[in-house]
């Protein structure tokens, strides 16, 4: 469950949310509702062709060596929050996305390519698609016995191959926009009047894209995404080419970093990219707005660009080649850190500058390094993105002057609830536990590590697992090396416990022995 503030508004950003100090009210006219109501051609039905093998029906024979109709013959990637979620068998290497959207019927017509790397020895590959509807399964070219059970796409590989072979798989499938609802504590694909926009942690892009939906397999992405003339599809990556096609204009978007599935954006709509140029330290930037919005882009270059700067001072190099903000028609309350791109509503980013609107830059534009570059092993571990993502902007706020950053974490300790603990393990991945509480723990380990050990150490965090997933106990290595220090009591204390302390420690306080 997300915040609400005033209006019903979702609240995703720590000091936009008002918890501590001066509450700023973010006002709305819209209710969430309303936000999503809008008036849809009523579902075409898809009769799609009944796929040569079993289809989308339910496993009911008993599984033979060359038909994937065992789900239990799949290993997921053993995601405690999320037991079904990923697969353990693939590393998926590339994902080649190609889509067909259909602004009249809502409708999207897919085609993923995936090549990866077998990690265990299997006749049987398992995708996660809990929404799209496949139609027909290839590799080599040829169709292959494919079954949709439950949320599971599993596909046969015709006979069993060895650990470390390679595979690729076609899948053909269709889904329809705006199925499901946010508000409703969905994620997804969701229609504006003008187009569509997405938001896909943890689970959301497997409700429209056939996909491992694990941070643990991250991949690098072509998107070419067919919508109608007129409109302009945008995906993460660089824009390679644009071209006319029957169905109208095909948009190719490459994406060469490494990203996890929950970071994909997918806008459609009348937007302006807007080419910035290069950052001081070389990295591009390319903005996107709605073009009915597109002055109010002008409020938030400059501080792009001193975000990034301040941040690169802090925590390295900004870990990809591009970064811009997306000021979007999706809903209010919420921001996303979609990688290279991150998305807005235009109801934050109205064209002014603020305390909000620095605080869900700040935030956003910090989850590159922590989040993106670096993604939760388990989503168990989201404070690494969001506590981190909140410290980040507390640290921004105090530069821009908006309060001293002991001063917040000091009345964020005595405003934290009282369960929901383990920081570890909370139990809402997006409340205030996972948010201000990560924050608040952050600070008590810099004050007990120091400065120069604390911002090293979280250098040496993005520098390890740049482009990988990593836990909370790596992090723990990590500053462990960093400090020189035995950090299991700190750990033990404010991570791991189902309450923490009442006072954060004194500068400098002892931390135990070398370990
Ligand atoms: N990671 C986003 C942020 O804090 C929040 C995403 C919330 N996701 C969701 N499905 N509610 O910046
Ligand atoms: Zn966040």
């Amino acid at each position: 469950m997300a915040r609400r503030v005033a209006g019903g508004v979702l609240c995703f950003v720590a000091s936009a949310c008002g918890f501590v100090n001066d509450p700023v009210v973010v006002e709305s006219s819209r209710t969430p509702e309303d936000s999503v109501a809008f008036d849809l051609p009523p579902p075409v039905e898809t009769t799609p062709a009944e796929p040569s093998g079993s289809g989308n029906d339910e496993p009911t024979e008993a599984p033979s060596p060359t038909s994937p109709t065992s789900p239990s013959r799949s290993t997921s990637a053993g995601d405690q929050r999320f037991p079904e979620l990923g697969s353990a068998d693939i590393d998926v290497v590339h994902y080649l996305v190609k889509l067909a959207y259909r602004h009249d019927q809502r409708t999207i017509d897919g085609t993923l390519v995936v090549t990866g790397t077998l990690l265990n020895q299997t006749d049987q590959i398992a995708l996660d698609a809990d929404g799209p509807y496949v139609t027909a399964v290839r590799s080599g070219g040829a169709s292959v016995d494919f079954v949709q059970a439950g949320r599971e796409l599993l596909i046969a590989l015709g006979e069993v191959k060895a650990v470390g072979s390679a595979f690729g798989v076609e899948v053909d499938f269709s889904v329809t926009v705006g199925e499901k609802s946010f508000f409703q504590g969905d994620v997804g694909l969701f229609p504006t009047p003008g187009g569509l926009w997405s938001v896909n942690e943890p689970d959301g892009a497997s409700t429209w894209l056939p996909l491992n939906d694990h941070p643990t397999d991250k991949a690098t992405w072509a998107f070419e995404i067919t919508a109608p003339k007129g409109l302009t599809a945008i995906a993460n990556g660089e824009l390679s080419a644009t071209h006319e096609t029957l169905g109208g204009v095909t948009w190719s978007w490459q994406q060469t970093e490494p990203m996890a599935p929950y970071l994909i954006t997918l806008l459609v709509g009348d937007y302006e990219l807007v080419d910035d140029g290069t950052s001081a330290s070389g990295v591009d930037l390319v903005h996107a707005v709605l073009r009915s919005r597109s002055k109010t882009l002008d409020a938030y270059r400059d501080v792009t660009r001193q975000q990034l700067a301040f941040f690169e001072s802090l925590f390295g190099a900004y870990p990809f080649d591009r970064y811009g903000v997306a000021i979007t028609d999706s809903v209010p309350g919420l921001a996303m850190e979609t990688q290279g791109l991150s998305l807005f509503s235009s109801d934050e980013l109205d064209g002014s500058l603020g305390r909000l609107q620095q605080a869900f830059l700040s935030h956003e534009l910090a989850h590159q390094w922590f989040g993106d570059a670096v993604s939760p092993a388990t989503w168990n571990d989201i404070w690494l993105n969001e506590g981190f993502a909140t410290y980040a902007e507390w640290l921004w706020m105090e530069e821009v002057g908006f309060g001293d950053v002991q001063h917040v974490a000091e009345a964020n300790l005595s405003g934290l609830p009282a369960t929901g603990w383990p920081l570890a393990k909370p139990e809402e991945m997006f409340g205030l536990i996972s948010y201000n509480g990560g924050a608040t723990v952050l600070h008590a380990l810099r004050l007990t590590v120091g400065d120069d050990t604390f911002f090293a150490g979280l250098r040496n965090w993005v520098a390890t697992y740049l482009d990988d997933s990593a836990t909370t106990a790596e992090f723990q290595v990590v500053m462990e090396e960093s400090s020189g220090t035995d950090l299991d009591g700190f750990f033990d204390t404010w991570v791991y416990a189902d309450s923490i302390p009442s006072q954060l420690p004194k500068s400098g306080a002892a931390v135990g022995s070398a370990p």
